[in-house]
């Protein structure tokens, strides 16, 4: 369906041609004087450059050329030159019946639309979530959708942090702890035991216990390497208590993903990438690029325009030992040879910008994806504690994801309590719709570049321009919606009151706004429209007696705008990640 700023341009393009003039100057935006109109053209003006006349002439001799265009109901010249613009209520009720009834509210997919690969996971192994890693799920998991509403087939990978010197520091800290296990004994030919020989919360203590140790016991360190070194190169046990610690921690790592409503379709790690960097290193090898540089292997990727220094992409050390720039350029050689994907995208904190540069810049020439294959890193920023600094514990530690989104459900479950919202039975699942709402609106709601400060009371009112706020929307406009009863096919009628044809105005919108966040990966577009959009829903909801209209005709029109309202505020926060309850 053509987004409606391309419709009403038309019209007015084809009015100044009927006037006399170039077509090009008929661009309409959205008004920036609702007061004084709805839209604006204001092409007279560098219009009234080429035709050596009056700016307000030209805008005038339009204005009569639009007298019979049924689209609006005001074409208004004034001074200097503007053309100000209303659209015809029935011509609007018009359009909007046509979004009602489209796949997607009339939003077309992307005629480019193809593979994406999004990374947006990167947990490290054995190592607790924590909220540097809730970002990148959070935003991660909206762009994926949103990709999706376009008409791509996006695949999430988690891309785990599971191979390196973190595994070999575990294993080391292990051997330490239990030696008699048969992982440890090399001579052991038989079945590996089922059972894991830690659980998840002994891991995550061994982790920073053996991380400690290794900074002041070089002994310990240098153990934790060969262990790494022996992994890599396939002992057996390492291998087997290798797989025990993927089991245990991945188990772990998808019951808080789930818990976000965050999910990946491809489950791979570093570790998978690692057979594709010899094959890889010999066609860097054959292609020549592949520089010694102090004893390391290295790609030269500054380029001759850039302002600033980048340095090369460090490929190998001296000592043999792959980095994680190789990792991620082998990566994305498996992720063209599997998918062919038409776009990858990274969103990943934004102090790993230097490395992402470094890394498409090599891929690109050692020809590791074909040349239309779009590589963007989605930087984000840090998210802070209302003392501007990075969000930490009370005790000044770094937080656990699961004890946030403990925080957050206690501090929810608290109001709705209090609140009576819901039935007892109803509690819980409807604190942690709520709870997921505050947490992800108040992310998403910014920039993803900039950093912002975490504030539960904001994030988890029920007024003002919150996650919970736009739920309240839904769930007033649901009540509603099942007390009149069947809604399904009833058409939008033309507005009756200034603050229906505001809400309809908004409903408009959709497709631009829609696309736009798809364009520049930017979710917080969506949130600053819905909550205009719930904003226009609940003045009108104020000024209309819905339920008790005597007129069904009206009231039959009333129920079709509200219904479209809902429709389209479900399709939003389903981009960002969320959904509503029943009742609130
Ligand atoms: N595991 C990495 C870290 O903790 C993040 C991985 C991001 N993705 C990537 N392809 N490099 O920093």
């Amino acid at each position: 369906m053509e987004k409606i700023l391309n419709l009403i341009s038309q019209r007015v393009s084809a009015a100044f041609e009927r006037a006399g003039y170039d077509a090009a100057y008929g661009r309409v935006t959205v008004s920036n004087r609702p007061d004084l109109c709805e839209y604006q053209c204001n092409g007279a003006m560098p219009a009234a450059k080429a035709y050596h006349k009056a700016p307000i002439q030209i805008a005038e001799d339009v204005a009569a050329a639009l007298q019979d265009e049924a689209a609006f109901s005001q074409a208004e010249a004034v001074k200097p030159g503007f053309l100000n613009l209303r659209l015809n209520p029935d011509w609007l009720a018009g359009y909007l019946e046509q979004m009602r009834t489209a796949p997607r509210f009339g939003v077309e997919p992307d005629p480019k639309a193809g593979t994406v690969v999004i990374d947006y996971g990167g947990p490290n192994v054995a190592k607790p979530l924590h909220i540097g890693h809730l970002r990148s799920a959070i935003i991660g998991e909206s762009i994926k959708r949103i990709q999706r509403f376009f008409g791509n087939t996006a695949i999430g990978d988690i891309h785990l942090g599971d191979w390196g010197l973190q595994m070999g520091l575990i294993i080391a800290e292990l051997r330490a702890r239990k030696p008699d296990l048969p992982y440890f004994d090399e001579s052991f030919k038989g079945d590996y035991p089922a059972e894991a020989p830690f659980t998840i919360s002994d891991l995550e203590e061994i982790y920073p216990a053996a991380s400690a140790k290794s900074k002041t016991d070089e002994a310990f360190a240098a153990r934790a390497h060969d262990a790494t070194y022996e992994l890599q190169n396939g002992r057996r046990g390492y291998r087997a208590l290798w797989e025990k610690i993927m089991e245990i921690s991945t188990a772990d790592l998808r019951k808080n993903y789930d818990r976000l409503g965050v999910s990946f379709e491809s489950w791979l790690g570093e570790s998978d990438a690692q057979p594709y960097i010899p094959p890889m290193l010999d066609r860097m090898r054959e292609m020549g690029i592949l520089v010694q540089s102090e004893g390391a292997k290295v790609i030269e990727v500054q380029e001759p325009t850039d302002t600033k220094e980048v340095p090369p992409c460090i490929i190998m050390k001296s000592d043999g030992a792959t980095l994680y720039a190789t990792t991620d350029l082998a990566t994305i050689w498996q992720r063209a040879q599997d998918f062919r994907p038409a776009k990858i995208l990274y969103v990943v904190d934004k102090r790993q910008s230097l490395h992402f540069e470094q890394v498409f810049r090599a891929a690109r020439k050692a020809e590791l994806v074909s040349p239309e294959t779009v590589m963007r890193h989605i930087g984000f920023g840090t998210m802070n504690g209302k003392d501007g600094k990075p969000f930490k514990t009370r005790a000044g530690g770094v937080m656990r994801l699961e004890t946030l989104i403990g925080e957050i459900t206690d501090f929810v479950r608290a109001k709705v309590v209090e609140n009576q919202l819901v039935a007892a039975d109803e509690v819980e699942e409807t604190t942690a719709k709520i709870a997921m709402a505050a947490l992800k609106y108040g992310d998403l709601s910014n920039q993803p570049t900039k950093d912002y400060i975490f504030d539960l009371d904001r994030f988890a009112a029920f007024e003002g321009n919150t996650g919970p706020y736009i739920l309240y929307t839904i769930v007033r406009i649901q009540s509603i919606l099942s007390r009149f009863g069947a809604w399904e096919d009833l058409p939008i009628r033309t507005p009756l009151t200034a603050e229906a044809k505001d809400l309809m105005l908004a409903l408009t919108r959709f497709a631009e706004v829609t696309e736009l966040a798809y364009r520049d990966d930017a979710p917080n577009l969506i949130c600053a429209y819905i909550y205009e959009l719930a904003g226009c829903a609940n003045k009108f909801y104020h000024e209309t007696r819905i339920l008790t209209e005597a007129d069904p005709e009206k009231q039959k029109g009333y129920i079709a705008l509200i219904a479209l309202t809902k429709g389209v505020l479900d399709t939003c926060i389903d981009l960002l990640g969320f959904s509503a309850p029943e009742k609130m």
